[in-house]
């Protein structure tokens, strides 16, 4: 078990049923590209080599995953599966085991790779090759075995017989090879009639005539195996996606309020007691931490939410924004780029960007800030204890001192001393009889 293992990543293919300008595995899955996935999948094994084999729109998927650490392979027309691992192999000179692995199948489970390794080596086997079970086997290459069995080879769904199209048992296309044993009968593969392409499901036929071993190694959950080749199994995959991060956080200590209408991207971290409402999303590498609730259909991009603060219903924190424990942000509250102190609160309709507002501090209802005058963007401090009355406007760069006061409806244009009151408003003026006046010049 301790012999060096390379992986192979197939992602050559057009994708053409996604009908999409962007190559099938550049498509967004919670976050990231589909093709990120299988990339994770192959570090976890701790491979000598990552090799990814390209082909339509090769130099944009390259590009989209400049600066990892793989080896690139072209395969320049993709005529099939098994001429498409040829041409990874060129970039694979030596002996040992390979997984081949599909840029098209994200959910995979390092652990289930890990069964494959173990039988492999038990079995002291060629070629392994993940299966599966599925209720509706459509589409996929079927495993035929005989009566003792031993896998004898795999049939595609266009060229099987009635009988074979019965198998529920498929072909994940998952495999683990011997790239020494493989490299001949691949190419002896010949041209399928039906689709005119190179078959590598044909190796298992070509291996068992040279008396090499064929197992096959079941996989335990239907989802982790399942391609994406349409826009629905995409959106298929996004589900079982969140399914598996929304029950790791639940059992790591987070209360969810209707689980499956919550959105939480796989970077973000919550910390045990948060709570999450109904139709939260939380997006990027965003924190909650310990005791914080976060209430219903708010968005969370790219932010940290402090200990037992309170967010939403309805609030928008944008990305680099900061709330501190205890802080309280209410309903249509947007923050972008800005940090709350402890015990701050922004709790009814504002907008707050590039600002900084200390702790305990309060800003009223309707306070935005003009952080931007067309150009540039400039930064709007506010003070501990400082009380920002409501309908307040903030002309950045403006600073408003610690325990400092703005009357309602001010227009903050000029920083305002500790402790002192701005106010900008007009005195009131009342008119005695005005109605009566207005009605008589009728
Ligand atoms: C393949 C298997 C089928 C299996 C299914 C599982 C073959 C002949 N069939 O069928 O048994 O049940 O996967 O999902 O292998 N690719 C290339 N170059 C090519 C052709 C394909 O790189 O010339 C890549 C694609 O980008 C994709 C993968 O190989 O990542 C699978 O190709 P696809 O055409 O989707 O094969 P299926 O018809 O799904
Ligand atoms: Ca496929």
């Amino acid at each position: 078990m301790s012999e060096k293992i390379a992986v192979l990543i197939l992602a050559a293919g057009k994708g053409e049923r996604m009908r999409s300008d962007l190559p099938k595995v550049l498509h967004p899955l919670g976050g990231r590209p589909l093709l990120a996935y299988g990339l994770e999948t192959a570090k976890a094994l701790k491979p000598s080599k990552i090799v990814v084999l390209t082909g339509h729109a090769g130099d944009r998927v390259r590009k989209a995953f400049a600066g990892e650490k793989v080896t690139w392979a072209v395969q320049p027309r993709q005529i099939g599966t098994a001429h498409a691992v040829l041409c990874g192999l060129e970039a694979l000179k030596g002996r040992g085991p390979l997984f081949i692995l599909y840029g098209d199948i994200p959910l995979l489970r390092p652990e289930t790779l890990q069964r494959m390794r173990t039988a492999f080596s038990e079995e002291d086997a060629s070629l392994a090759i993940l299966t599966a079970r599925l209720e509706n086997p459509k589409g996929y290459g079927r495993i035929v075995r005989e009566g003792n069995g031993e896998i004898t080879r795999i049939v595609e769904e266009k060229e099987a017989e009635d009988w074979e199209r019965e198998i529920r048992e498929v072909n994940t296309g998952i495999y683990l090879a011997r790239i020494e044993d493989v490299r001949g009968p691949l190419q002896k593969v010949r041209k399928s009639i039906v689709k005119g392409e190179y078959y590598l499901t044909d190796l298992v036929e070509e291996l068992i005539a040279e008396g090499k071993r064929v197992v096959t190694v079941g996989a335990e959950d239907e989802d982790e195996v399942r391609g994406v080749n349409t826009r629905a199994e995409l959106a298929r995959a996004d589900a079982a996606l969140q399914d598996r991060i929304r029950l790791r956080w639940m059992e790591a200590g987070v209360t969810m309020i209707a689980p499956e209408t919550i959105r939480i991207d796989a970077r973000a971290r919550l910390e045990p007691d948060s709570v999450l409402h109904p139709g939260v999303v939380i997006e990027g590498s965003s924190k909650v931490a310990r005791g914080a609730e976060i209430l219903p259909y708010s968005v969370i991009e790219e932010s940290e939410i402090g200990a037992g603060a309170r967010v939403g219903p309805f609030a928008h924190v944008r990305p680099g924004s900061k709330i501190g424990p205890g802080a309280h942000v209410g309903n249509f509250v947007e923050l972008k780029k800005t940090s709350l102190g402890g015990g701050a609160k922004a709790n009814h309709l504002a907008y707050l960007g590039d600002t900084s507002v200390g702790a305990r501090a309060n800003v009223g209802a309707g306070t935005i800030t003009c952080n931007y005058d067309g150009f540039h963007k400039y930064p709007t401090v506010i003070g501990e204890e400082a009380f920002i009355g409501s309908d307040t406007q903030l002309v950045a760069p403006v600073k408003v001192g610690r325990r400092a006061w703005v009357g309602a409806g001010t227009t903050v244009t000029q920083d305002v001393p500790d402790g002192a009151l701005a106010v900008s408003r007009l005195k009131q003026q009342n008119i005695p009889g005005y109605d009566s006046n207005k009605r008589k010049k009728k």
